[in-house]
């Protein structure tokens, strides 16, 4: 499915819960409000309009939240995502907290890779970041992830004064393992925009300081996402940088985003979109909901305006699934 612009829309991020086990400083407030459970989808909905959107060419869908893994059967929801016609390709998103627990039930429903944050490796930062004291849990989860085989990528987000001085200590994690380690900007999203941080042209200038044979890599392994890779001879894995805000990547970007709450999201920048749901339970017949979903890809914005600071996105990443 194309949008305006001619972008192939072909990769869906499905956000199952606004819930979190963690409270990142960067994404999630305390004092969260539940949402009521039938103001979700359920995984019946959510496995429908995957289908239809399989219809319209998309083929990968990545499950994320909040956090994915603390809805019950998260699992089922993998399994009928992968027998849907027309997906090839089923990924997580997690903060890993519960991994270790719950991968056996992924891999058994044909979870394709796992993304796994990881900001630190040190407890008391992490209590620092997270406002929990959950680190051992998160590396037995991505400990639990390599063995298993499947790729592995870890979302790094750098802050300024908080995980500055381990940065390199955690890029070093890709050249003794077989991952990707990713930093990514910190976007001026919810509670991210009044947050100090580093630009990923200074973090790879750092690296390369560092590891001076840093090189760029690209290729299928290095999966649909907007990071660009670089490794370096006798490295197991390679480090990736998501530079939403110094390195415009929305010329390419192939994706849309469906909330928990069945809200169409053409881009995460930007709060248009459709409430699926509404038409969904209002009895919508598939031809309704596809020309719903193709109109919300026909609407998907040009680029973000990170830069413009003077307007930060109001809903936090959340709520619409990062
Ligand atoms: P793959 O590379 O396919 O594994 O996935 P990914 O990196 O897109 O997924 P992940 O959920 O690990 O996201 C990592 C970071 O990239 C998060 O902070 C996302 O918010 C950010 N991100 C993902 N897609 C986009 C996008 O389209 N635009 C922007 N600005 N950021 C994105
Ligand atoms: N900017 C950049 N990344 C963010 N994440 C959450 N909030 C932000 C933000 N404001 C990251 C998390 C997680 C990934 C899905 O999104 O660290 O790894
Ligand atoms: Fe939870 Fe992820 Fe947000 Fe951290 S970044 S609070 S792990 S949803």
């Amino acid at each position: 499915m194309f949008d305006a612009y001619g972008r192939n829309i072909h990769y869906l991020r499905l956000s199952v819960t606004d819930l979190c086990s963690l409270r990142c400083r960067y994404c999630m407030p305390e004092g969260v409000e539940k949402l009521a459970h039938g103001d979700i989808l359920t995984y019946e909905e959510f496995l429908r309009l995957a289908a239809l959107f399989a219809r319209c060419g998309v083929d990968t869908v990545r499950v994320t939240g909040g956090e994915p893994l603390v809805r019950p059967g998260v699992e089922q929801l993998v399994a009928g995502l992968k027998a849907t016609p027309g997906i090839r390709k089923v990924t997580m998103t997690t903060n890993g907290v519960r991994l270790a627990e719950k991968l056996p039930a992924l891999l058994a429903a044909g979870l394709d890779s796992v993304n796994i944050s990881l900001d630190t490796l040190d407890a008391e930062t992490f209590r620092r970041i997270t406002a929990r004291d959950e680190l051992a849990h998160v590396l037995e989860g991505i400990r639990a992830a390599l063995a298993s085989g499947i790729p592995v990528k870890l979302n790094c987000v750098p802050q300024a004064g908080v995980n500055e001085g381990e940065l390199e200590t955690i890029a070093a994690l890709a050249q003794e393992y077989p991952l990707q380690v990713r930093f990514i900007e910190m976007m001026p999203i919810g509670c991210g925009a009044a947050l100090p941080c580093l630009s990923g042209p200074e973090l790879l200038a750092r690296l390369a300081r560092r590891w001076p044979q840093l090189r760029p890599v690209s290729g299928a392994a290095f999966g649909d996402g907007p990071a660009v890779y670089y490794t370096a001879p006798g490295w197991q894995g390679s480090v990736g940088f998501i530079a939403a805000v110094h390195g415009k990547f929305c010329g390419s970007c192939n994706r849309v985003r469906l909330t928990s709450q069945g809200f169409l999201r053409p881009c995460l920048a930007s709060e248009t979109g459709t409430d699926l749901r509404a038409l969904l339970r209002g009895g919508a017949s598939d031809e309704q909901l596809l020309q719903a979903i193709r109109e919300v890809v026909f609407e998907k914005p040009r680029e973000h305006h990170f830069e413009d600071r003077s307007m930060p996105a109001t809903r936090g990443m959340y709520q619409i699934g990062g």
